[in-house]
């Protein structure tokens, strides 16, 4: 029976509209993240610092040869002169910077193969000359991993993207490693089917690079992580060697499963030409409603209830606060989605084969969120432009941030439970600390969103200016709150330069020593995106 009052009536109407969906999901109507060419240079004309200077710690290793004019020759038989840029700042800079303009290297050489066997040469011969290399794919990651700390030479997977096979009665995918994510969604979306995997960097991020970082994204809770959907990876290691595993098998218990081992390596013990993975039918109905909720108790009661009454028709939900929303709205002209605003919001979108009856499910979902006065408003998309709005605000954050003087990102995740009380402690935390909450604080706001029900929080502290105290009063306070939790440091982003000293608040010694181990067996030089991933001691 509805117990509703005249405000909760009026909610609910705006919720129970019918759903009219055509056969469309968000994947088509995504942004796409642009990465701007910028020598060095902020927007507000500052120029990025270099990363070994920025971060304390950093000094060159010696063992790596400086290139000559040798190495550059060598390199241009490989990958002809096209497929090379040297000594040109201009055309360097792309390579040389992070999409957050966060970390800054100095490399002189980018090389751009276009075969397995050209990596291969170029690994080899970095091998036998000691050059340091780092892997890059659609350079959109959040830790530094694919930027040159000192001179390392840039291997740009760009010009690898061509797709190898489908099989469209088993919907596997086989494809180079340099393919943009949003290509073969959209490529798979004519056959029917569509990637596993979706975020917000979509249409610049490569498969090989979310692949090297794990990537989770928006649609882990229902596809699972890609150490599930990848079937077979073809690898390049640093000696040259090409390990073939381009498995189109889901099923085979034949030795070690390898392939794990460089999911999630950051190209540091391969780097990743191929891929052949597991894609699932693009479902024929897709629904996105978006709740408005007064607490983190209420988040958590939609969600535990969106398992049980959406159940195998729930394909994400995601959360922000009110503070995040504030900062989108500071640098978005888009109007805004519900007339009120609330402490939390949760989108949540439901994907399955019959529209009817994933409506009628989704209806009575929202219904029940209202009535039990779980959720107090409440929208649901009616068509693609209305699904692209609401999915445009939640990955609108991580842009709507960047435009901050600062941002001090973090990726963690820990039991759903804790989540608001991390972003709470935090934010008492830095008061206390005496860097926010008094007008001349630099600390703008503690913003949270992210993947809830994966328990992936973001959380995001953004200031008005540099302030060297409030590096200070985060890290490693915030990775220390964490251990507690039994969470872990990076649930996503991966380590980069940005994590790897704090590796050891997530991985007890035994297994940071065998994963030392594991460098040193496979990349015995060093020579694979050195002074990351792994703490220096
Ligand atoms: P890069 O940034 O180029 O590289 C990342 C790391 O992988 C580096 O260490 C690099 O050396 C290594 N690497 C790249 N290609 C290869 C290769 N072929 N072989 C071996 N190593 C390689 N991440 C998430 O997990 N979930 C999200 O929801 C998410 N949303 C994002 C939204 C925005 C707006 C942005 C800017 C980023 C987001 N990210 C997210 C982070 C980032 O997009 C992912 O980490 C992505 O997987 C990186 O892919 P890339 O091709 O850009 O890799
Ligand atoms: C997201 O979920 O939006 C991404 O992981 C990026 C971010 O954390 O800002
Ligand atoms: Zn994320």
């Amino acid at each position: 029976m509805l117990r509703t009052t005249t405000r909760h009536l009026a909610a609910l109407r705006h919720v129970a509209q019918p759903v009219v969906m055509r056969q469309a999901s968000r994947a088509s109507v995504y942004k796409s993240v642009t990465l701007l060419s910028r020598p060095y240079a902020t927007s507000n004309n500052k120029v990025v610092p270099l990363t070994a200077e920025k971060y304390p710690g950093f000094t060159r290793n010696d063992q790596f040869k400086k290139l000559t004019e040798k190495d550059v020759d060598h390199f241009k038989g490989i990958v002809g002169e096209s497929a090379l840029i040297y000594n040109n700042e201009d055309d360097l800079a792309a390579f040389n910077t992070d999409w957050m303009n966060k970390y800054r290297g100095q490399s002189q050489l980018v090389l751009k193969p276009k075969t397995t066997q050209q990596v291969a040469d170029i690994l080899k011969y970095c091998n036998d000359q000691r050059i340091a290399v780092v892997p890059q794919g659609g350079n959109t990651g959040l830790v530094g991993g694919s930027i040159p700390v000192f001179d390392e030479v840039v291997l740009s997977l760009q010009s690898m993207n061509s797709i190898r096979s489908f099989d469209d009665v088993s919907g596997i995918l086989t494809a180079d490693a340099g393919c943009i994510l949003e290509g073969l969604d959209n490529w798979l979306n004519e056959k029917g089917y569509m990637m596993p995997l979706d975020l917000g960097a979509k249409g610049s991020c490569h498969i090989g690079g979310n692949l090297a970082t794990n990537a989770g994204g928006l649609r882990l809770l229902r596809y699972g992580s890609l150490h599930g959907t990848v079937l077979g990876l073809e690898v390049v290691l640093p000696d040259g060697s090409i390990l073939d595993s381009m498995s189109t098998l889901r099923k085979d218990n034949t030795g070690y499963d390898l392939k794990q081992l460089f999911i999630g390596s950051e190209g540091t013990i391969g780097v990743i030409t191929g891929v052949s993975i597991l894609t699932p039918r693009r479902p024929k109905a897709v629904n996105v409603a978006l709740l408005g909720l007064n607490s983190y108790d209420d988040v958590q009661k939609a969600f535990k209830q969106s398992r049980s009454e959406l159940s195998e028709i729930l394909s994400a939900f995601e959360f922000w606060d009110n503070n995040a929303l504030q900062i989108y709205k500071k640098h978005s002209d888009a109007k805004p989605l519900m007339e009120s605003e609330y402490p939390f919001y949760v989108l949540i979108e439901t994907s399955g084969s019959n529209k009817d009856h994933d409506d009628e499910k989704l209806t009575s979902y929202l219904e029940n969120m209202m009535v039990d006065e779980v959720a107090q408003d409440g929208v649901v998309a009616q068509d693609e432009t209305q699904i692209k709005n609401i999915w445009s605000v939640r990955e609108g954050f991580t842009e709507a941030l960047g435009k901050e003087a600062a941002v001090y990102k973090y990726d963690i995740s820990m039991p759903v439970p804790k989540i608001n009380e991390c972003l709470e402690d935090m934010r008492q935390h830095l008061k206390d600390g005496g860097v926010f909450g008094q007008p001349d604080s630099p600390i703008i706001d503690v913003v949270g969103y992210g993947h809830v029900g994966d328990g992936n929080l973001h959380l995001n502290i953004a200031a008005n200016r540099i302030d060297k105290r409030v590096p200070e009063l985060i890290e490693p306070y915030l990775f220390e709150w964490v251990a507690k939790q039994n969470g872990s440091i990076s649930a996503e982003h991966g380590l980069g330069v940005a994590k790897n000293q704090f590796l050891s608040y997530s991985k007890p010694e035994g297994m940071i020593k065998m994963m030392k181990t594991i460098k040193d067996l496979l990349d015995p030089n060093a020579i694979l995106n050195p002074y990351k991933y792994l703490p220096s001691k």
